[in-house]
């Protein structure tokens, strides 16, 4: 059987420059598309700019340019922060691309030749910085102001000519599609939400906008445009060339695998996209993971609210890897989480100077010295070694599934167990005293460096870089990283020269008062 993986994270908004809600996004997804890459599917790992509607032209306005000049040059930052973070996006895809704009036409044309959208008026509240539509009960009024409750963005009142897409019709076959793929929706608490959404009441969703242009027209009018929701959402198929359906890329990897997101954009992504792919006759993603928020104190870090944490100073300050690995570890996934500085630094000392970087650097000097430089050939393991060797290959299928489940909680507190228990091993085992006994004192040795491999495999996805530079050790490269080999209790090439590695990350001075 093929396995094939596609993965996509939300295509961002260019009105401002990339922050720390963009990062965790990627990296979450950067995460799971690595892990299947070792665990040896193919992935198609897709991200980029989501680049029409009001929202837009009015900060390209504000800007004194054009909307397409605007979106020149902030998808650019947001490609150029793919880069930085050292994504393995094998895509990157821009919603002012033909490529894109032939897609959204056609579905547009299936769901119009299907009857399932319509021309009426529109007369409601809509909040441009959501690019939603809001009924009544879903506002509230704070200082003479209007306001969505759920995102606190302010909300003006249209009216005018708009198609409609015939949402209500599809509520009853959302809510068999939701019981019948009880995996659709993760995590539960949001499954759950969405459900009584729709439970509730599904109303017809306007589509088009008359008011402006920028945007992708309707086919059969051009004096509509596009609802950016359902240009945006597209994507996932623009980027796959839909709807050539002999294409390779479309015939490999749809339906997506997962679509990771905010758990902002739930309901277009579990509620909408889902209709509209039905009313298509489209296959239905396999799951939508909505994940929580990074926060700054109580808010959502975001760029109306002016907390945010810029993800390139503090890579620039600490280096890319502890900010991937802090993000993964300390914002409990599916859950919103604080982040500070403090805690960034706490976790770059204990964690990954301490635990994993002190125990490549004792048991490669330990190795150099006592073992003429070379990872040892005659062992003999005890039932100790073997121990804690086995624990990888009893637990590969358990994190696998883990994985499939996107638990990466588990993940990150297996790894740091295991590198706990490794240092432990090294100490207890106290291989400096068994000079008399080389056998012991190689066999302790090569369980370390095994120990130390499996880890560094583990950890590939998280801090790909650092892991890769750990491997240098071995001269493992990149391509050599496959997940089932952590089963292999005898991997390192006996006799081999073990590289001395420079120091994986430097510690911060702390200062205490
Ligand atoms: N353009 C739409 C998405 C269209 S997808 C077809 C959009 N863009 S956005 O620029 O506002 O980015 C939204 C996504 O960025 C969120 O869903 C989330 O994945 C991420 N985040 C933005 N701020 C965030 C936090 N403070 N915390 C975590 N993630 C956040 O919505």
């Amino acid at each position: 059987m093929d396995k094939n993986f596609y993965i996509t994270t939300p295509i961002y908004y260019p009105s401002a420059k990339p922050h720390m809600g963009h990062a965790y996004s990627s990296i979450a997804a950067d995460f799971f598309a690595r892990f299947k890459i070792i665990d040896d599917y193919k992935v198609h790992f897709l991200t980029g700019t989501d680049e029409h509607g009001l929202k837009i032209q009015r900060s390209a306005e504000r800007a004194g340019e054009t909307p397409q000049k605007f979106c020149d040059e902030i998808s650019k930052t947001f490609r150029d922060l793919s880069d930085t973070l050292n994504l393995c996006n094998t895509d990157f895809i821009r919603t002012t691309e033909e490529r894109h704009k032939k897609t959204v036409q056609y579905l547009w044309s299936e769901l119009e030749k299907n009857d399932d959208i319509y021309l009426s008026n529109y007369s409601g509240w809509y909040s441009v910085s959501d690019e939603a539509f809001y009924s009544e009960d879903e506002i509230e009024e704070i200082d003479g102001k209007k306001i969505a409750i759920s995102s606190k963005s302010p909300v003006e009142w249209i009216e005018e000519e708009s198609y409609f897409f015939r949402l209500s019709k599809w509520e009853k076959p959302l809510l068999k599609y939701y019981e019948d793929n009880p995996d659709f929706i993760y995590p539960e608490s949001r499954r759950n939400e969405v459900i009584s959404f729709v439970k509730s009441g599904l109303k017809d969703l306007s589509v088009s906008r008359k008011s402006f242009s920028w945007g992708i027209p309707v086919p059969s009018n051009k004096n509509h445009v596009i609802y950016v929701w359902l240009d945006a959402l597209t994507n996932y198929l623009s980027a796959l060339n839909y709807p050539n359906k002999d294409d390779e890329l479309f015939k490999k990897f749809w339906p997506a695998s997962i679509h990771l997101i905010g758990k902002d954009i739930l309901r277009f992504h579990a509620v909408y996209w889902p209709a509209f792919l039905l009313a298509a006759k489209i296959e239905v993603p396999k799951r939508v993971y909505g994940h929580g928020w990074i926060l700054s104190g109580e808010e959502k870090m975001s760029k109306s609210k002016g907390n945010i944490l810029d993800p390139l100073e503090i890579i620039e300050e600490y280096g890319l890897d502890p900010l991937r690995y802090y993000l993964i570890k300390e914002v409990s996934f599916g859950n919103d989480g604080n982040i500070s500085q403090d805690r960034l630094e706490d976790c770059i000392n204990s964690d990954l100077a301490n635990n994993y970087g002190n125990l490549c650097q004792r048991v490669t000097a330990f190795a150099i010295k006592n073992c003429d430089g070379k990872i040892p050939s005659e062992i003999k393991f005890l039932d100790e070694d073997l121990f804690i060797l086995d624990k990888y290959k009893k637990n590969l299928d358990n994190i696998r599934s883990k994985i499939d489940h996107q638990n990466i909680n588990f993940y990150i507190d297996y790894i740091v167990n295991s590198l706990f228990e490794a240092n432990k091993y090294f100490n207890d085992q106290e291989p400096w005293k068994k000079k008399d006994d080389q056998i012991r004192l190689n066999t302790i040795v090569y369980t370390t460096l095994e120990i130390v491999r499996k880890i560094s495999f583990l950890l590939y996805p998280i801090i790909p870089e650092s892991s890769l530079k750990a491997l240098k050790i071995f001269d493992i490269n990149e391509d050599q990283i496959k997940l089932n080999s952590i089963s292999d209790n005898e991997y390192l090439n006996k006799g081999n020269n073990i590289n001395k590695i420079d120091i994986l990350f430097k510690k911060i001075e702390k200062n205490n008062d």
